[in-house]
């Protein structure tokens, strides 16, 4: 392989300027559930409705989650950066402590946002996957977004009004009284 011009460091440190919300990314296999941490989510197409997630291909949730055929992506609130910092640490159970709804896919509750979705199509993208998938069901919660920038989470801060209201109005499955605290 040819060495990239650009190095590794200035790459990261570039990338980080960029401020994203944070994911969960989960599925449901035999031996229980399996997700990662992901802020590499996009959304790809209204129509279908299509999303992405990459997936470093020697990421221990790899394997699982681009073998299910459907996923979960939780958009994180802004009080759940601990479920971010647990859902990146090896070798623990990630799920411990972290409410879900009732779902067929592992979804989170308390999260700004939930997506069930189908697996869609699978691309090779150098050392990670790009797992496309079509939502098939998106429920809206209540709570503000958390927000990944400069190796650090923090909140969103708004400097103008909406520019319409929204059709769809918190889930009250999703919103419930478990914000996400950390017990
Ligand atoms: C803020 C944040 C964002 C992340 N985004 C991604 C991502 O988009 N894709 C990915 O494969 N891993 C991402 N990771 C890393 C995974 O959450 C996880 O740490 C990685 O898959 C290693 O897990 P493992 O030790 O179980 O293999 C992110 C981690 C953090 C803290």
């Amino acid at each position: 392989m040819d060495a990239s011009p650009v190095p590794s460091s200035a790459f990261r440190d570039a990338l980080a300027r960029f401020a994203s919300g944070v994911t969960v990314v989960a599925a449901a296999t035999d031996s229980g559930p399996v997700g990662f941490t992901a802020t590499g989510f996009t959304s790809v197409s209204l129509s279908p409705p299509l999303v992405l997630v990459c997936i470093g291909r020697r990421a221990s949730a790899h394997d699982a989650v681009v073998g299910a055929e459907r996923f979960g992506v939780s958009v994180l609130s802004e009080c759940q950066s601990w479920i971010a910092e647990q859902f990146a640490r090896p070798r623990i159970d990630r799920f411990r402590h972290v409410p879900r709804i009732r779902a067929a896919v592992p979804l989170i509750d308390g999260a700004s946002a939930l997506l069930q979705c189908r697996r869609h199509a699978l691309h090779e993208a150098g050392d990670h996957t790009i797992l496309v998938g079509e939502v098939i069901e998106a429920l809206v919660g209540a709570g503000p977004p958390l927000v990944h920038f400069a190796r650090r989470y923090g909140a969103f801060v708004a400097e103008s009004a909406p520019a319409a209201e929204s059709a769809h109005p918190p889930d009250p499955s999703v919103t419930g009284i478990r914000q996400g605290r950390h017990p």
